[in-house]
């Protein structure tokens, strides 16, 4: 098939050049000219596993290509997808610009039947206004050209994108036209052939679910960052708790974990989003306003425990940072922890030598030359002569990490673990005194 992808971001690059792998005909659009030169020449301007070998060999094979000719993308695809960011508005509420710019470039050049696909994250309603947008510049143009709108909201994960997409949970298309449904249902069959998985609902059902899906795994991070605070005064290891509630099925095991709150460019805007678009309709949505206020709290949990231990002025102080990035296996710092963390730290006066795996050019982009800010290559070498070690993402590589180093490295063997990666008892007996989020030994 032949398929338009607008958006060549996490979303729209990954969609791209999976539905390129099982053999479609893909024409990747951005308006950001330096990441479409990028990915003609080969190089893929975001981090995630996998997906630069997919994107090679379908370029190779001449069947994945990248362009910012709007007019050639618009004529290409039959299947039209739109995965431009909806990033906040002022007052909270998605900002639609992206996507109607983009639903208002195809009604003006295209000739035959499209199928436009929103996958980006759009509250309800969005689709009529897509609708409404190509009917206008179809309108101007003085042609009458046939076309749907659908609902296909994505549900991929940061760091694990390919493989997400390649084998879906549930893929939700929100459709009334019957021509549309066929041709979405033909283009996601590879990708569930074992089992179908794919819902056929209502368009506002579709562009709520994502909107719930996300609320709800954000509400589970707060809920558990609000108990970890309860289980520090009490005594109680929040992890012995998560391993004794998630052992019952109606709760399950998945995202209980304690933290310094969550970030990424997907929760909290969704979370904002979904706050604002209830109040436009009357509705005060209590609990998620909780959420999010418990999550802007959380984001500081380490500092504050850093200034319970050393007090509030940190001037002379250092601390090696493990972690920048959002959550492991991405380079994407939006709306991460550690912007809030190091930022804090820095007003305080201390200096912060900081280590990502991936995230290091990243973190440079964002945090500029902050005076007191180190970004260092290795894990090791954030650590000579600091106050403590702070956790701050879960990458792999932190979680059996060399504990001589850390006792003999720093100034004094002292970890504050913002991802309960270590086992409080084994602090202790290795003489690292440890301040884990709700362990019970804040
Ligand atoms: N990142 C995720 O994990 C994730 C997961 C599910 C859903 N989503 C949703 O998908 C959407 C995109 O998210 P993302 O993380 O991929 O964003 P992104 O910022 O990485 O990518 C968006 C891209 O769209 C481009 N763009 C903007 N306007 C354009 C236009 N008119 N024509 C062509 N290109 C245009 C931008 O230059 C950018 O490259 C959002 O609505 C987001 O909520 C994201």
């Amino acid at each position: 098939m032949k398929v338009t992808v607008i958006g060549s971001g996490y979303v729209g690059l990954v969609t791209g050049a999976c539905l390129a792998e099982m053999g479609n005909h893909v024409v990747c659009l951005d308006v950001d000219v330096r990441k479409i030169d990028m990915l003609q020449r080969g190089e893929i301007p975001i981090h995630e596993p996998g997906l630069a070998a997919v994107v090679a060999r379908n370029a190779e094979a001449g069947r994945l290509q990248f362009t910012t000719d709007a007019a050639a993308a618009a004529a290409h695809g039959t299947l039209q997808f739109i995965g431009v960011g909806t990033p906040p508005d002022e007052d909270g509420s998605a900002d639609l610009q992206y996507v109607l710019a983009a639903a208002r470039n195809i009604g003006r050049h295209m000739t035959d039947y499209k199928v436009v696909i929103d996958k980006s994250t759009v509250p309800v309603g969005t689709a009529a206004k897509v609708k409404a947008a190509i009917a206008d510049e179809l309108a101007r143009r003085g042609v009458a050209v046939d076309f749907a709108v659908v609902s296909n909201p994505e549900f991929l994960k940061e760091g694990a994108a390919v493989e997400d997409f390649m084998r879906p949970d549930r893929i939700v298309v929100g459709a009334e036209d019957e021509r549309a449904i066929h041709l979405m249902r033909a283009l996601y069959a590879p990708f569930i052939r074992n089992h179908d998985r794919l819902l056929v609902m209502d368009i506002p059902s579709a562009e709520f679910t994502k909107y719930a899906a996300n609320c709800m795994l954000a509400t589970r991070i707060s809920f558990m960052n609000e108990l970890s605070r309860m289980a520090d005064r009490v005594g109680a290891d929040i992890e012995q708790v998560r391993k004794g509630i998630g052992s019952d099925p109606r709760i399950g095991y998945h995202f209980l974990y304690a933290g310094t709150g969550y970030g990424g460019s997907c929760f909290p805007k969704d979370v904002k989003a979904m706050v604002r678009s209830a109040a436009a309709q009357g509705v005060r949505m209590e609990l998620l306003e909780a959420v999010e206020s418990v999550n802007e709290r959380q984001k500081s949990v380490l500092v504050d425990k850093v200034v319970a231990r050393f007090g509030e002025d940190l001037a002379g102080r250092c601390f090696a940072m493990w972690g920048l990035a959002f959550k492991p296996n991405t380079d994407d710092m939006r709306e991460a922890p550690s912007r809030v963390i190091v930022a804090e730290l820095l007003r305080r006066g201390a200096r912060v030598r900081a280590y990502d795996p991936v995230a290091a050019d990243e973190a440079r982009r964002v945090f500029g030359d902050a005076p007191g800010l180190e970004i260092v290559g290795s894990a090791a070498a954030a650590l000579p002569g600091a106050d403590a070690l702070l956790i701050v993402t879960e990458w792999k590589e932190f979680k059996s990490p060399d504990f001589d180093a850390i006792r003999s490295q720093l100034r004094q063997p002292l970890v504050f673990d913002g991802r309960n990666l270590y086992e409080p008892a084994l602090m202790k007996s290795l003489g690292i005194e440890y301040a884990g989020i709700g362990r019970g030994a804040a």
